[in-house]
């Protein structure tokens, strides 16, 4: 099964594709978190990327197309992979489309989680992540249990550089213009869920379980 999370900023996609991807083995791809690793390593693509993330705009297109078509190719298909944060535009989805059809798969889900701006602005502003594990807490909603270190392997917390709120803001801008029009074009594929991404982490991932139909005894 491949399924693709699709949200604004802050709705919950990584911290639910994590859950879902360890608790049915499937494999994770997050966008965000290759391009944050270029940033950290300062790799040319890096460098690049890092002139649009600070702004909390897309880094463009035939870039990320490049990455994911790279990645799908290393990594295989055959587990299924949870899409996170990509595609963000028309024309990610179409070349994801043909990148699949190339290696016999297709998307079966597009699971999308509808947040209010006004939890997104809490979400982000609270979110602290690890920098060895990638493991993600909130200050208030899921706190670590010791302040700054990570409960899973002890790393440091740290906030994002695109947490400010102004580049919330933008990201935002970018989610509605450039990113939401992708919901017509999987309503209109037959494969759009919507779910209410508001509430406790378990209770939404149920609830993702449910509509994707998989029944799980320790869910
Ligand atoms: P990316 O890393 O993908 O960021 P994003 O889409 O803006 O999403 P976030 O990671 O901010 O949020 P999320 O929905 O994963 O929520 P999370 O689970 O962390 O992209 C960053 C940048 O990279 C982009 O702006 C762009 O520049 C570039 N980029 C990436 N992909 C690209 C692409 N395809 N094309 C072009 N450019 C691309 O949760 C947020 C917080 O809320 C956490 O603290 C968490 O603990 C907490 N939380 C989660 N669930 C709950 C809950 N139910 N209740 C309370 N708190 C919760």
């Amino acid at each position: 099964m491949n399924l693709i999370f699709l949200g604004p900023p802050g709705s919950g996609k990584g911290t639910q594709a994590k859950l879902l991807s360890e608790r049915l083995g499937m494999l994770h791809l997050s966008t965000g978190d290759i391009l944050r690793e270029a940033v950290r390593e300062g790799t040319p693509l890096g460098r690049e990327a890092k002139r649009y993330m600070d702004e909390g705009k897309l880094v463009p297109d035939e870039v990320v197309i490049g990455i994911v078509k790279e990645w799908l190719l290393s990594k295989g298909v055959e587990r299924g992979v949870i899409f996170d944060g990509f595609p963000r535009t028309v024309a990610q989805a179409e070349a994801l489309d043909r990148m699949m059809k190339e290696l016999g798969q297709k998307i079966d889900w597009v699971i999308d989680i509808d947040v209010s701006e006004a939890e997104v602005l809490k979400r982000l502003s609270g979110r602290r992540t690890c920098k060895n594990c990638g493991a993600m807490y909130h200050l208030v909603f899921n706190p670590p249990r010791v302040e700054g270190i990570c409960d899973k392997c002890g790393g440091e917390l740290y906030q994002r550089d695109d947490d400010k709120e102004e580049t919330i803001k933008s990201r935002l801008k970018v989610y509605k213009e450039q990113t939401e029009p992708l919901k017509d074009y999987y309503k209109k594929l037959g494969i759009m869920k919507s779910i209410v991404g508001e509430g406790g982490i378990e209770e939404i991932q149920k609830e993702i379980l449910k509509v994707i139909g998989v029944k799980v005894t320790n869910a």
